[in-house]
């Protein structure tokens, strides 16, 4: 784990432009960060999407349901579980059925099953803690039907190919009846993506600044993080969302357990996250040659965010 996190950044800041992964925010303090991000007005998608699994749990279960018998429900990446509780209720009145969150935190499982136990006490929890590149091996084959979801626009941060990769993967682990719910957010202008990286209250800055501190603290580094900035940016006909912290000055950065320091000249950025922003089209090109099809486009009322419904082709 913590050879692979120097690895990892031992490679992004020697590779020119320099980035780091954004798989490592999500340390004890950025977990807290991201929270209170979904927390913030700007950051539309949260909302959105919990409108989508309030007012259309119905329409949900029904497109994600066998017709008949029991199946079982994964889901990927399963947070707190503030939004599929109100699928699994809407589920719990008339389907058998197996919830399978899976979740790269073993405290985020051990909260989400308090939480189930209080709201839903009969159901039936199997949780499972791993990395969702991984996660195909918990999708083992147990003959039961199955729906996968993937929520909260997670997808967002793939390049598209890895998306593509990801994707094809599922695919792979999927039978003829299975679904794919992946929750996306949506292509739309800079006049609202934009705030949603760039928060007037600076936690997303704070989120990107905190991957500084991890490495000092993890690694011995000693970024000065107060001489970088925050600077996001979205490129609206791509639709995707990209944010970099810049070096307000020339400074030479230490990082002791990897023996190297790295060079950054003033205005020189570091590559943190990619956001891609979705629609059916970019969605369908990335669907590329695997048997996924769309079969449903679930959207908030504010058409903000969708919910894209997968099948298998038929043949
Ligand atoms: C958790 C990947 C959906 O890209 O919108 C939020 C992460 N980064 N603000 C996103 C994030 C900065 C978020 N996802």
């Amino acid at each position: 784990m913590i050879e692979q996190f120097k690895a990892d950044v031992a490679n992004g800041l020697s590779a020119t432009p320099k980035s780091l992964l954004s798989k490592y925010f999500y340390d004890e303090i950025g977990d807290k960060l991201f929270v209170q991000i979904m927390h913030m007005p700007e950051y539309y998608l949260t909302d959105a999407e919990m409108e989508i699994f309030e007012h259309q749990a119905d329409k949900l279960a029904t497109l994600l349901a066998p017709t008949t018998g029991t199946f079982d429900l994964i889901e990927l990446g399963a947070g707190d579980g503030t939004k599929t509780v109100h699928l699994l209720k809407e589920l719990q009145k008339h389907r058998e059925f197996c919830y399978k969150p899976i979740d790269i935190s073993s405290h985020a499982l051990a909260s989400l099953k308090d939480f189930l136990q209080s709201e839903l006490p009969d159901l039936k929890v199997e949780t499972q803690q791993g990395d969702y590149f991984e996660v195909l091996k918990g999708i083992a084959d147990n003959g039961n039907p199955k729906a996968i979801l993937f929520l909260g626009s997670n997808m967002g941060n793939m390049l598209d190919h890895n998306a593509k990769r990801f994707l094809s993967s599922l695919d792979n682990a999927m039978n003829a009846e299975d679904k794919l719910l992946l929750g996306l957010d949506l292509k739309k202008k800079r006049e609202v993506v934009l705030p949603a990286y760039n928060d007037a209250a600076g936690i997303t800055k704070a989120f990107n600044l905190n991957l500084l501190t991890r490495i000092n603290n993890e690694l011995g580094g000693n970024f000065d993080v107060d001489s970088f900035e925050h600077a996001p940016e979205y490129n609206e006909e791509e639709g995707v969302a990209k944010s970099y912290i810049r070096s307000k000055v020339d400074q030479e950065v230490r990082i002791d357990s990897l023996g190297e320091s790295y060079y950054f000249e003033k205005g020189e950025r570091i590559h943190m996250e990619i956001s891609r922003k979705y629609n059916e089209e970019i969605l369908n090109a990335i669907l590329g040659d695997t048997s996924l099809v769309l079969q449903e486009v679930i959207k908030d009322s504010k058409n903000l965010f969708a919910d894209f419904i997968l099948t298998k082709q038929s043949t």
